[in-house]
């Protein structure tokens, strides 16, 4: 039996523990540590559960404590040419597939956690079809209403944006800009469906990198896209070298990057220095072509893999 099906459960109701006799389980401790951040009067006290409350990031306890990076993240330094901001845009479960190079019907009952998911509609499909998925963004501390108007604001900027720069697109994946307009608008209606139904039973948490609010080798299955490399303008080199030690310590196997360039195309400058310091902490690193691209320089995805994995 999966630990996450279609539907949370029922308000009163805490959430289910995994089935001892599935052989992939992992502790559900941190799920339900993610119910009492949403409850915190329903916390029990000296509990294996009690975690911090991620809308306010209190100092993490003492057993949490040692996971963590020891400085917090730099603050961003300066926008990038088109974008006024972290844009809180998402895609599909299907496009998610081609460029991470995904076996969808392979990931049933596994743990895969979606990092800087924005209003992507992956976790809601994937767990639709018993995936056991979880999507981290520091935007899911928001209401659903307040999420709804930053995708209708950020949605207009940036399908204007695209529009404006059609040279910057191959649109391998889709046939037009039109038609990954339908697509995207329908990833996020999805999303803001299941966002409103799950956002209390730990399946969307309020986190931001370089620090997951998650156990060593919590996840079969991590993945991030457009945020590393993407904002490179955003994080500097120290911020990406962190976020990915930190994306690599809670994924049990391997982690996934996608893409590798900039919101100009160009490839990371940095990325052959973060991977022999990856290398050097441990981490292993491959390139791998993806049969995937839409904005152009998009048909790379980077995974990682711990030297224990
Ligand atoms: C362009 S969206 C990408 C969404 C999705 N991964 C995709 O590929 O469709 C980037 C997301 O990163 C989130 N974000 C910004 N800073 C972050 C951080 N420090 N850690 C994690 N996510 C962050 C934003 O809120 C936004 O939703």
């Amino acid at each position: 039996m999966g630990r996450l099906g279609d539907d949370g459960p029922a308000l009163n109701e805490a959430p289910r523990l995994k089935d001892a006799a599935d052989a992939t389980a992992k502790p559900d401790s941190i799920r339900v540590g993610l119910f009492f951040q949403n409850f915190p009067s329903a916390q029990p006290k000296n509990s294996l559960f009690a975690m911090p409350t991620l809308t306010t990031q209190p100092p993490p306890p003492a057993a949490f404590a040692r996971r963590f990076p020891r400085s917090p993240a730099p603050p961003p330094r300066s926008q990038p040419l088109e974008l006024p901001a972290i844009s809180f845009f998402g895609r599909t479960l299907a496009e998610y597939a081609q460029f991470f190079a995904l076996d969808v019907t392979a990931l049933r009952k596994r743990d895969v956690l979606d990092v800087a998911a924005g209003p992507s509609s992956f976790v809601a499909e994937a767990c639709a079809r018993g995936i056991a998925a979880v999507a981290i963004d520091p935007l899911y501390t928001s209401a659903p209403a307040e999420l709804a108007a930053r995708i209708a604001a950020d949605y207009t900027h940036m399908f204007a944006q695209m529009r404006a720069r059609p040279r910057l697109f191959k649109l391998k994946s889709f046939p037009s800009i039109d038609a990954a307009e339908t697509d995207r608008r329908l990833a996020a209606q999805r999303f803001l469906a299941d966002f409103g139904a799950q956002r209390f039973y730990g399946r969307y948490v309020g986190a931001s990198l370089p620090r997951l609010p998650f156990f060593d080798g919590t996840f079969d299955l991590v993945l991030c896209a457009h945020l590393l490399f993407t904002y490179a303008a955003r994080f500097d080199f120290d911020w990406h070298l962190a976020a990915c030690r930190e994306l690599a310590r809670v994924s049990a196997t391997e982690v996934r990057l996608h893409p590798l360039c900039g919101v100009d195309g160009k490839p990371y400058a940095g990325l052959g220095r973060l991977r022999r310091e990856l290398k050097a902490a441990g981490i292993a690193s491959e390139l791998v072509r993806v049969n995937y691209e839409f904005f152009v320089g998009t048909d790379t995805m980077l995974v990682l893999k711990r030297a224990s994995s």
